[in-house]
């Protein structure tokens, strides 16, 4: 499975991406990682790991529209069959939605549809919320409102600050977004109405 990366910044998730695939965990293969912010260190990452990574920026557009069209010529160059949004900080539009319909994810810091936005466990933490997590997701035209496909929880310590409960939930999404792509890569995510079936493994 050819996989095309969206990232604005740090890019580990990215990084765990490409480990699982490299290391033979999920079937597939990141062939190309676009970034809308020119210093993203996910670009430095796909570089080093021999992927070609793109900076493209949106104010080289007229529009967003034509901004998307150029993303969507790009993965469609390079083969792509899925989209994953890994800390990408723009809300998706209908280009893009367009071309790949079902076949784009994306990683949240929070249990959905709690705490959607740009600071899921900013927002979880205030709250008060006793367990925390991330979801993958498919990406519909809300934000953060795409069927779930995976989820994992931690738990929230009194002593928490937001830098400690981000850090055990990352741990987590290291380990959940590869998952979710081999599920994806295996053919084995069922999309009906709001909600995703997982088959079976079959051996
Ligand atoms: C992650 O917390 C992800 O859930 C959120 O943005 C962050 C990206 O981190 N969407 P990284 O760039 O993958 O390190």
């Amino acid at each position: 499975l050819r996989v095309g990366v969206l990232a604005s910044g740090r890019g580990s998730n990215l990084q765990a991406i490409i480990d699982g695939c490299r290391q033979g965990l999920v079937p597939a293969r990141v062939v190309v990682v676009l970034s809308d912010k020119a210093g993203a260190y996910a670009l430095d990452r796909a570089r080093a790991a021999g992927i070609p990574a793109f900076h493209v920026n949106p104010q080289d557009f007229a529009n967003k529209h034509d901004y998307e069209r150029e993303l969507v010529k790009i993965l469609q160059s390079y083969g792509v069959q899925l989209v994953c949004l890994a800390g990408y900080l723009r809300l998706v539009g209908e280009p893009l939605l367009q071309a790949f319909p079902n076949r784009m994810m994306n990683i949240h810091p929070a249990l959905l549809p709690a705490f959607p936005g740009l600071h899921g466990q900013r927002d979880a933490l205030a709250y008060g919320v006793k367990i925390a997590g991330c979801t993958v997701h498919f990406v519909d035209e809300g934000i953060d409102t795409g069927p779930i496909i995976l989820q994992a929880a931690v738990p929230v310590y009194d002593d928490d600050t937001e830098d400690t409960l981000a850090a055990r939930i990352l741990r987590q999404e290291h380990r959940l977004y590869p998952e979710a792509v081999k599920l994806f890569a295996q053919g084995r995510l069922r999309v009906q109405g709001r909600k995703v079936f997982i088959d079976q493994e079959r051996d």
